[in-house]
């Protein structure tokens, strides 16, 4: 009884329920939905298509229609669902781009930034700017090892062990606990042990340079540091003459240092050059007439030369009656030094940014 009381009063109560404004809703579905922030998406989506949310209800209460209206009805609050379900989806997918790039999060009076780009270091500028030019004369890179041998980097360049340069306050020792002399190693203290390794293995004629690191136990002040780096040339051809040295020199001063510098020999020793000289171009900074950089003497001392002692080439199976030949060595710290006015060789290997980032 209860039963068909409840029964009849439902059916009373629905009878001819008024049918939903499908449309209607539609609208007003779509007008949320595209107003919804990631915050207040889900409570869009309850109130349409949770348990009791407005679709829900209206598919539930089908069944309280007049049947004749049923299916239609049915096929419409289906398409809705679906259609809110879809939009939803794509809401939240375009919020969710738009919390990352909200167009009012972007303050585009803010300068823009900057893609960091780094540079050469500044001694391998000036590295490759002198390899660069004596490459234009026909000259050959090579590139040799920093640990020598004795024999490479003193014996064979005609220094015998006892000279100055070869004691421990001259050279890093790696292993001098060998039996054989020629074999302790070391660190090389310059690039000439380049010429050696060049000489045994090609050759001549032969028209090399030789950029890299050098090792020196020294300590560390404004124009000592214990690694620091040297250019070597060397030529052996046929009637090589220091003509031709003084020559290849000016050429290279000229084109490094500028149109009109002068290149002036000092009289200097060696061991492995005979003749030797020290080589000034005139000051890069006052152009001669004296200034703080030359120490008002005008020039600059940047290069050591001379022609190859006839010692060397006999050590490499070179006869000196049929092979002459010229070598210099410069050291491209200095040269940067000079050439930006740089007061303390340190700074090339600290590594400071704001340091190297001007070159
Ligand atoms: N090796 C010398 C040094 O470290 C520089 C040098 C001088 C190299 C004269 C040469 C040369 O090739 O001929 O001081």
């Amino acid at each position: 009884m209860a039963k068909e009381v409840g029964n009849k009063k439902r059916t009373k109560q629905n009878k001819g329920k008024k049918e939903p404004q499908i449309e209607t809703i539609r609208r007003q579905a779509m007008k949320d939905i595209s107003k919804a922030t990631d915050k207040t998406i889900e409570e869009v989506r309850v109130s349409y298509l949770g348990r009791k949310g407005t679709i829900t209800s209206i598919l539930k209460d089908i069944k309280n229609l007049e049947p004749a209206k049923r299916p239609a009805i049915g096929q419409k609050a289906n398409k809705l669902r679906q259609d809110i379900e879809k939009a939803i989806k794509t809401r939240i997918q375009t919020i969710s781009v738009d919390t990352y790039i909200l167009p009012d999060e972007i303050d585009v009076s803010l300068p823009g930034r900057k893609v960091h780009l780094g540079s050469k270091h500044v001694i391998t500028q000036i590295i490759e700017e002198i390899v660069g030019i004596f490459g234009e004369l026909g000259y050959s890179m090579v590139e040799t090892g920093e640990v020598e041998t004795a024999y490479y980097n003193f014996m064979a360049l005609n220094t015998p062990l006892d000279h100055p340069a070869c004691t421990l306050q001259a050279t890093f020792y790696i292993d001098r606990d060998v039996k054989d002399e020629k074999e302790k190693v070391l660190l090389r203290t310059h690039t000439s042990p380049a010429q050696i390794r060049v000489m045994k293995e090609k050759k001549p004629p032969l028209y090399v340079i030789v950029p890299g690191k050098v090792y020196r136990p020294d300590v560390p002040d404004p124009t000592h540091s214990p690694m620091f780096h040297q250019v070597e040339g060397f030529a052996i051809d046929k009637d090589i003459t220091f003509g031709d040295l003084k020559g290849t020199l000016e050429v290279f001063c000229e084109k490094m240092f500028g149109a009109g510098r002068k290149v002036r020999f000092r009289p200097h020793y060696f061991p492995f050059t005979e003749p030797s000289a020290e080589v000034d171009v005139s000051c890069i900074r006052c152009g001669g007439e004296g200034c703080r950089v030359c120490s008002q003497t005008g020039w600059l001392e940047i290069l050591g030369a001379g022609i190859i002692d006839p010692n060397v080439l006999e050590e490499v199976g070179y006869d000196p009656d049929d092979l002459t030949g010229f070598a210099f060595g410069m050291a491209p710290d200095r040269i940067a030094m000079l050439k930006y006015d740089i007061s303390d060789i340190r700074m090339f290997f600290e590594n400071d940014i704001r340091f190297l980032e001007q070159f």
